[in-house]
Parts: C-alpha cells; sequence; structure tokens
C-alpha cells in the first residue's frame, strides 16, 4: 500500500461514481454486513475503516476484542496455555469498542474498553502481539467472543442500530462469524510487504522495533492463525481475494465499493460468479 496504509485516505482519489453509488446501494445489502478477514498487516482496519466511513456502516475490529482479552489474562496472571481459565475470563470481561474520539492522536481507528477500563494502547504492545494468537487458539475463548460478535453483527445486519449496517474485520468473520455476509473480502499481501507496513507504523508511533523480529512475528502469527483447530484463517468459498501487495489503500476501498454497488444491484448479496 505505498507507505500509506495507517495514514489518512484521499477520498478525491477514489471515483465519485464509486462513492456516490455505493452509498446508495449498500443500503440494499442483505443483512447490511460486510465481511473483511485477511492476515496481519493486509490492511483488513485501514481499508475497512475507509468503507466503512464512506457508507456509514460500524466499523467493528473483532481482533480488538482478541487483544483485549490477552491484554486481561496477562494482567490477571493466568495462564495464557490454559484454555478452560482465558475462556471463563472472556465470557466474564465487559468488552466495548466504540467509534475513535480523535483517530490523528490515538492513530486507531476503534476505542477499546475492558470493564470500563480504555486499553486502546494497551492493546497494540508487542507482547500482546505475541500471545494473541495463543490465546485467539483457544475454542472456549472463540465461543465467548463469537457470540459477542455475532449479536453485534446480527444487531447492525438487520438495520436496527445506530448505523445502517457494519464492516466487520477479522479471521472468521466470512467463514464463521458472518457466514450469511451479503460481501465477503479476503485482503492478503506478501510477508515483507506486511512486515514493512508493520514496521513503518511501528517507527512512525516512535517505537524503535526490529525488522527481522517484526518480520518473525508475522510469520509465527499467521502459521498460529492459520492452523488452529477452530476457525483457522482462510478465505470463505464466497469470498473476493484481493492481493494489497501492490496496490494503494484509495484502490483497494474503490474496488469493494464497486463490490458493494454489485451486490445491491444483484439482489442484495455479492455472488462470486458475477465477478
Ligand atoms: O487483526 P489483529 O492483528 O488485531 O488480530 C489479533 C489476533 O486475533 C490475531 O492473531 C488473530 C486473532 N483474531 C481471530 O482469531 N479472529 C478474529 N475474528 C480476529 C482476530
Amino acid at each position: 500500500m505505498n507507505g500509506s496504509q495507517d495514514s489518512a485516505m484521499h477520498w478525491e482519489r477514489i471515483a465519485s461514481v464509486a462513492v456516490e453509488e455505493a452509498q446508495q446501494w449498500c443500503l440494499w445489502l442483505t443483512p447490511r454486513v460486510i465481511a473483511i478477514d485477511g492476515p496481519a498487516g493486509s490492511g483488513k482496519s485501514t481499508v475497512g475503516y475507509g468503507v466503512a466511513e464512506i457508507v456509514d456502516f460500524l466499523f467493528f475490529d473483532t481482533g480488538a476484542m482478541y487483544r483485549a482479552v490477552t491484554w486481561a489474562a496477562g494482567n490477571s496472571g493466568i495462564d495464557l496455555q490454559d484454555g478452560v481459565q482465558v475462556g471463563r475470563l472472556a465470557e466474564e470481561l465487559e468488552l466495548d469498542i466504540l467509534p475513535p474520539r480523535d483517530i490523528i492522536r490515538h492513530g486507531r481507528n476503534s476505542v477499546v474498553l475492558v470493564n470500563g477500563q480504555e486499553v486502546t494502547a494497551e492493546i497494540r504492545r508487542p507482547e500482546v502481539d505475541q500471545r494473541v494468537s495463543v490465546v485467539s487458539a483457544h475454542g472456549q475463548v472463540r465461543t465467548a467472543l463469537s457470540l459477542k460478535q455475532r449479536q453485534i453483527g446480527d444487531r447492525y445486519g438487520v438495520g436496527d442500530a445506530e448505523k445502517a449496517g457494519v464492516v466487520m474485520v477479522g479471521r472468521d468473520i466470512g467463514t464463521v462469524i458472518m457466514p450469511d455476509a451479503a460481501l465477503k473480502i479476503f485482503l492478503d499481501a506478501s510477508v515483507e510487504e506486511r512486515a514493512r507496513r508493520r514496521h513503518r507504523e511501528m517507527m512512525r508511533q516512535g517505537k524503535d522495533v526490529d525488522f527481522e523480529q517484526i518480520r518473525a512475528s508475522i510469520i509465527q502469527r499467521d502459521k498460529i492463525d492459520s492452523e488452529r483447530a477452530v476457525a483457522p484463517l482462510r478465505p470463505a468459498s464466497d469470498a473476493v481475494i484481493i492481493d494489497t501487495s501492490d496496490m494503494g489503500i484509495e484502490k483497494v476501498v474503490e474496488n469493494i465499493l464497486k463490490l458493494v454497488i454489485k451486490a445491491g444491484q444483484g439482489g442484495g448479496k455479492y455472488a462470486p460468479q458475477s465477478k
């Protein structure tokens, strides 16, 4: 994404006809759920947030929930390998994912609260990065969080909430959480490019981190995320796969807006054979 992955999106570079038509046709999606899955650093959050802003849907980053549980488990001294205990913690925690108050200051697309305490920055620390794949591989944790995620997806999907619909971002949204989503996207990019993006993002935040370490951590997370027994990372059979390695954010967003239009015009759902 040419260095702009976590910087502001330039709307003017997106064809205005795509923006206007997507704003109209998104209301025809049935349910009004856009699922975006993909590995770490594929651009899911930046792209998902951009699409959500344009069509005025809620942006819901489900990875923040797994990170919040990882942070809380680390704080409470629970053994992270113990799926029963971490699962119980995931059930009991009160998790809130709110729209950003100040995206420039936070540099993130959502504000995250655990039992009322803001942990937006804490859940992005390297120690959470390193542990979150282990926590999110526990079936008990996934059951607890899936329930919370599906409730939000269902509520926004029928158009019965504060926003007209929802863009849900994660690893298993199209396959497990919202298999009925009107449009499913799977974003991918090479390991090198994803590591470069993460490295740039951290350097910009003033964190002096070693590139090779980030690269190794991404490879390790990919492996755990895609090999786990429960809800492994993989594209849904009806997902549109977009490789973002050599694409700018705006181009990816525009492509998704065009798919929103197709889905709306095609009766509310995107059918891959109509590509
Ligand atoms: O997208 P992210 O890097 O913030 O996700 C953090 C971790 O959570 C990642 O290792 C995979 C996991 N995750 C998941 O298993 N299912 C989701 N729906 C979202 C994230």
